[in-house]
């Protein structure tokens, strides 16, 4: 594979500041992907923008000021349940539509999910997005450790500064899901809403991921709507899928279904 044309694609990629705090890494695999499918130039460039958008940039409904969200965290008090802080939090789960349509049951989805295993001790969030910022509604154990994941650089910078904030024992990292799946262990690991995203770039991630998470639970989940909020059916269609991904598997499983989301708590 000709890496210097990778390499090059991915500064093109990246000039743009929508694209720019994105993981490398995922850059340059999409950008081989393209090259290996025959494309060059502008429809090289077009289609790993397409791809990032479709799993990314999406999900924003315009450009999140991290610096200023940053800068507001270091004025709230001290306190995950104090109404400034929650207040905070909501505001930033606002920003990313998969947190946003979680708002509605926010109250109770965590609380729900995890009763058969809380208080929570270990927490890996994969393809986090903005819910570490969903902490206070969560059933933690005191001193609980948080691992978060996700492909934007400046948004796992202000997860990391929220964790430092309030003294929780977080990292949030970039990753690649498709390319390695993290191998530290978490009593549990949160796969919310990204399988169908994840599929975009991989058939067979959901599998692979199920099977090589490093956890005694995954919270997995499934959006109860389209993006655009249109499609009819997808609890079931989506009920089907996760059943067919873990046919074969001697695994525990609790269902869940909330307006806007279709739960299942694995146990392996
Ligand atoms: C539907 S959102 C789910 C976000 C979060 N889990 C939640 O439920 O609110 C999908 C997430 O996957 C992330 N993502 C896309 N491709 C990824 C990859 N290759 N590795 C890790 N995360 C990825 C996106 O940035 C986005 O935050």
């Amino acid at each position: 594979m000709d890496n210097t044309g990778a390499q090059a694609l991915v500064a093109q990629v990246m000039a743009h500041p929508k694209y720019k705090t994105i993981t490398p890494d995922l850059v340059l695999r999409l950008s081989q992907e393209a090259i290996a499918a025959g494309l060059s130039g502008k429809p090289a460039l077009k289609s790993v923008r397409n791809k990032l958008h479709q799993v990314g940039g999406a999900y924003f409904k315009k450009k999140v000021d991290y610096a200023t969200a940053t800068f507001a965290l270091q004025n709230l008090p001290q306190d995950l349940h104090a109404p400034q802080t929650l207040e905070f939090c909501l505001d930033m789960l606002r920003v990313h539509a998969s947190t946003a349509e979680r708002l509605p049951i926010i109250e109770t989805f965590f609380h729900t999910c995890l009763a058969p295993i809380a208080p929570v001790t270990s927490i890996n969030d994969l393809a986090c997005g903005l819910n570490p910022l969903a902490v206070p509604w969560m059933p933690l154990a005191q001193n609980a450790t948080y691992h978060a994941c996700d492909i934007y650089g400046d948004m796992l910078g202000m997860i990391q500064a929220f964790f430092t904030y309030f003294n929780l024992a977080g990292q949030a990292m970039p990753c690649d899901l498709i390319a390695h799946t993290p191998g530290e262990y978490s009593q549990v690991t949160f796969l919310l809403k990204s399988i169908p995203c994840l599929e975009q770039m991989d058939k067979t991630i959901a599998v692979r991921l199920l099977e090589q998470i490093n956890s005694d639970h995954i919270l997995v989940s499934f959006p109860a709507h389209s993006l655009g909020g249109r499609k009819k059916g997808m609890p079931a269609f989506y009920r089907d899928h996760f059943y067919a991904l873990i046919s074969g598997q001697a695994w525990t499983v609790y269902e869940f279904t909330f307006a806007t989301e279709l739960a299942f708590l694995v146990s392996k």
